[in-house]
């Protein structure tokens, strides 16, 4: 994509309105506060001519809250790299020609909304490798209606699995939430290129302890409004922050690897889910890194856990190979069994009903 009409040459804001406007332009703030507000209106008001801004500052969240409410499409720090500059101008330019109507801001309708919480008593059987790839292949099919969010405060990795660095984190997002600003949770969204909306976990610990389960909870729900699919990764077990997006979930997908000590903890996790009467909303089964040779059965399973499994995937070293990449299976292998696999997942949520045939099918696969 080309941004048609930016002057490749550096222009003073006031010279734009007598000029020919640009598509999408990068303002750099001011440091000064009574130069940064006349620059602000200014913005607003080229803003109502059709201009997208992207807006450069190194000064606190809340002159880039002030810049994003004044409705530029991005805050950037001026030392970003040049992936990031690119990003933010190809999303000026796509805002800028696009019709002003469409998808995130439009409130989805309740019964479309989807807050899909990906959980599991333990810790690295694959939680986020399924909360990432289950994201992107729903954002393949609903770009830019589609957020991913990790509520694994204090170790989250879902943006090195993405390979993204966004400036605003976590506890930005919860810090907006709790006050009420859909539009600064909105606007501090980073993007994954496939469309998907990422909200990483913060690397600073303080910042991750001050998350609390009401913020979390706060944000699921602002999200639900605007996004059809939300998907929340989290810490292992079930912590305040998981329980608060259990709350607000939709659906449940619970994680688990297919031998003795992970089966025995899924059942604790599901007597802990149904005491506090979170086990009612439907929940889907994933037992990751399957190997068939390993000799517990999907009856074994059936049997201890009193529920069938709906996905299995298998071991894949392409899954680990990608996730070291910071590529999601689904774009960096489709066909290989493990994001086959996946993708059935994706399709249990991206497809309304599932024909007769296709229940059969999946029924004979994972017997
Ligand atoms: N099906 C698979 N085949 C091979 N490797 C896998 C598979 N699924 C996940 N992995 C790898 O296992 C490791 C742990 O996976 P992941 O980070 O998704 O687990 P997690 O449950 O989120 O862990 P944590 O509790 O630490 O957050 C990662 O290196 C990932 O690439
Ligand atoms: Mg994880």
């Amino acid at each position: 994509m080309q941004a048609s009409g930016v002057s490749p040459t550096q222009r003073s804001l006031a010279d734009l309105e007598d000029a020919e406007l640009p598509e999408a332009l990068v303002v750099r703030l001011s440091d000064d506060e009574e130069t940064r507000q006349g620059q602000l209106q200014r913005l607003e008001r080229l803003l109502d001519e059709g201009v997208r801004s992207v807006a450069l500052s190194d000064t606190p969240t809340d002159v880039a809250l002030a810049a994003l409410r004044a409705g530029v499409v991005d805050v950037l720090r001026p030392e970003a790299d040049v992936a990031e500059y690119r990003q933010a101008l190809l999303r000026a330019v796509d805002r800028a020609t696009r019709l002003p109507s469409t998808t995130v801001d439009a409130p989805v309708p309740e019964a479309q909304r989807r807050v899909i919480v990906v959980l599991a008593p333990k810790g690295g059987v694959g939680k986020t490798t399924v909360a990432t790839n289950l994201a992107l292949g729903l954002a393949m099919r609903a770009p830019e209606r589609t957020v991913l969010v990790d509520l694994d405060a204090q170790f989250g990795d879902v943006l090195t699995s993405l390979n993204m660095f966004p400036e605003y984190r976590l506890h930005d997002m919860t810090t907006a939430a709790l006050a009420g600003d859909a539009l600064g949770v909105k606007t501090f969204l980073a993007r994954h290129e496939s469309g998907l909306a990422v909200i990483g976990a913060s690397d600073h610990p303080a910042q991750a302890d001050s998350v609390s389960g009401v913020a979390a909870s706060r944000l699921v729900t602002l999200l639900a409004e605007s996004f059809q699919y939300v998907v929340v990764d989290t810490a292992a077990g079930i912590n305040d922050l998981t329980l608060a997006a259990a709350d607000a979930a939709t659906d449940l997908v619970l994680v688990t690897t297919l031998d003795v000590i992970g089966i025995r903890a899924l059942r604790r996790e599901m007597e802990v889910l149904d005491q506090l009467s979170l086990l009612h909303l439907p929940r889907h089964v994933v037992v990751n890194r399957h190997d068939p040779r390993h000799g517990i059965t999907a009856a074994d399973f059936v049997a201890n856990i009193g529920a069938g499994i709906d996905v299995q995937v298998p071991v894949s070293k392409v899954a680990l190979l990608a996730s070291n990449q910071g590529i999601p299976l689904l774009s960096a292998a489709p066909r290989d069994p493990a994001a086959v696999a996946l993708t059935k997942l994706v399709e249990r949520f991206a497809t309304t009903a599932r024909t007769g045939r296709q229940r059969r099918r999946d029924k004979k696969e994972n017997q």
